[in-house]
């Protein structure tokens, strides 16, 4: 009987070795013979460690399992099919998987990430091998057509940054993945990093392909040694396999990769501090232009895509643009996996095309409150997001009605508040972070974001409140506009809108929509 108990670092979090060591035990006590795989999470991060069980229906899902409750598991005759309290029925008849529409993730849970032969046999590598049969130009007019557009928050198209990269002629060209996932709230690059490395493997070796680049780096935060480990081990397989390196799948063209693990600063992963760091220089953010597209790591062209945007490219391939863009709404097409964290009771990933509700994610998938108090605020977007108050929970998650509501989706993650919040306080946090995190290069963000600070702690403390309520709407214009970069560009964002929407938290007459 195949068992299997997820290997990603929020299941291992919470005891996921324990629990297949205590299996593997009770197993081989019993005289029951079982087939253990370490699969990817599925992403209902509430029921880790999930384990689930092969049936003939299908796998039975049990959690979130401790490695106490194994023995009562096995006496209660589990591997049979009996009943028990952690039973959470067939996986994917969970309402929270079963309404997900997973593309990106298509493979994150179901496969051992390691295995080459479950990867191909999931559909893998099918991308690949009909690139190989294009010409790049077309490779890169497929991408553009998908209308895939950058999941690391800015949503550039990406086709259209391959375009760029394509037809700048250069010796080398570099693709460099931005695996610096820093947002508060976000594990979806994780989650395919340790779930499914291949397919990011497999979307860069793309990449390469498209626009003439031999080189590849995965610029992985120092914070994710499981990731890093699980994707030197896949690079190794897939070299050995002999599609990484001179000859990639028989093409006669060559593309190879490796990890690099980040500085660990926030600024890291603005893409010209990325390239910085990756050229074993300080963190600190470039001037643009010149686009990293025409001169980025070591002065050459270089494509810097976030993981989930090169994950996402092999399923293009694979299965045509028409496919993907058929899902999500507007210019906002296909899905995006949103990561649910916070004040929630069922927080998780979940891929959906765009164009449903922050309500939809919060209650129907998230389940309200782990508190049990009302839901008050959400931040959308990471620390430079936006926060919302109920009255904009039903804008369509769509990356232009966000920008008509003075907020972004950003990288899809969103962290959520009950009513005990203050959001004053979070609008000085927001302030603090940029402090803290600002490479210093440019005054607005440098100087701004400290003056930001005492600003609001002399709101928060009642001195001349109107008064310096005035001055931050003044301080946030001079960021918004004379930033170098988005940290200092954008961390206005959670702060105005903290204020706009939550006007009480700051000792100020209530506003009437929040
Ligand atoms: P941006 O709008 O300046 O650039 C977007 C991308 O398009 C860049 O890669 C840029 O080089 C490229 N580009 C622009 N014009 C181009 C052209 N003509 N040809 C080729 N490429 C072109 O945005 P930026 O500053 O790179 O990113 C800001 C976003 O980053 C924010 O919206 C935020 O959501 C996100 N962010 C994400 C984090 C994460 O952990 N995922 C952390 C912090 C911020
Ligand atoms: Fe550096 Fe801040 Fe200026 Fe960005 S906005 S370049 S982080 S000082």
């Amino acid at each position: 009987i195949k068992i299997f108990i997820p290997r990603d670092s929020a299941a291992l979090a919470v005891g996921a070795n324990e629990v297949a060591q205590a299996i593997e035990r009770e197993a081989a006590a019993r005289g029951q013979s079982v087939q253990i795989v370490r699969n990817g999470s599925r992403g209902l991060l509430w029921l880790e460690p999930m384990v689930e069980v092969q049936t003939p229906e299908g796998r039975a899902a049990y959690g979130p399992v401790q490695a106490e409750d194994v023995p009562g598991l096995f006496d209660a005759g589990w591997l049979q099919g009996a009943s028990h309290p952690l039973a959470q029925g067939l996986t994917d008849e969970i309402p929270y998987l079963k309404n997900q529409q997973r593309l990106t993730f298509a493979r994150v849970g179901i496969t051992d990430p390691l295995s080459l032969g479950d990867y191909q046999a999931h559909g893998g590598l099918a991308g690949l091998k009909r690139a190989a049969t294009m010409e790049p130009a077309a490779i890169v007019d497929e991408v553009i057509e998908s209308g895939l557009r950058g999941r690391g928050g800015a949503a550039f198209p990406t086709g259209i940054k391959w375009k760029t990269v394509l037809s700048t002629p250069a010796e080398q060209k570099y693709i460099a993945c931005n695996a610096d996932e820093g947002d508060s709230g976000t594990f979806s690059d994780r989650m395919i990093m340790e779930g499914d490395p291949y397919t990011l493997i497999e979307g860069m070796t793309i990449a390469g392909l498209a626009v003439g680049a031999t080189y590849g780096y995965i610029y992985v935060r120092s914070e994710y040694p499981d990731a890093i480990a699980t994707l030197n081990s896949a690079i190794q397989n897939a070299r050995a396999a002999g599609w990484l390196g001179h000859d990639i799948a028989g093409t006669g063209r060559a593309f190879d990769l490796e990890v690099r693990v980040g500085a660990g600063a926030y600024i890291c992963g603005e893409e010209t501090s990325m390239l910085e760091s990756l050229e074993g220089k300080r963190g600190q953010v470039r001037s643009k232009p010149p686009l990293p597209a025409i001169k980025g790591l070591f002065g050459q062209p270089t494509v810097i895509n976030n993981v989930i945007s090169l994950a996402t490219v092999p399923i293009i391939l694979a299965k045509g643009a028409a496919y993907y863009r058929d899902y999500g709404m507007g210019r906002s097409k296909g899905t995006l996996p949103f990561q649910l964290a916070g004040n929630l009771k069922q927080g998780g990933l979940v891929e959906r095309a765009f164009g449903l509700t922050l309500r939809e994610l919060l209650y129907d998938y998230g389940g309200g409150s782990a508190s049990g108090r009302p839901l008050r605020a959400v931040q959308v977007g990471g620390p430079l997001g936006a926060y919302l108050p109920e009255s904009q929970w039903d804008t369509p998650l769509d990356y232009e009605a966000y920008v008509g509501i003075s907020a972004m989706i950003g990288h899809g993650g969103l962290v959520a508040f009950d009513d005990t919040v203050d959001m004053s306080k979070m609008a000085q946090y927001a302030m603090e972070f940029c402090a803290v995190e600002s490479c210093g290069k440019c005054t607005p963000c440098r100087i701004g974001a400290v003056r930001g600070t005492e600003v609001i702690a002399k709101i928060r403390a009642g001195n001349e409140r109107e008064q310096q309520v005035h001055l931050l709407r003044d301080l946030c214009d001079t960021m918004l506009g004379g930033s170098l970069c988005a940290l200092g560009g954008m961390t206005p964002y959670p702060v105005l809108s903290a204020l706009e929407h939550f006007p009480e938290d700051f000792g100020l007459a209530k506003s009437s929509q929040a």
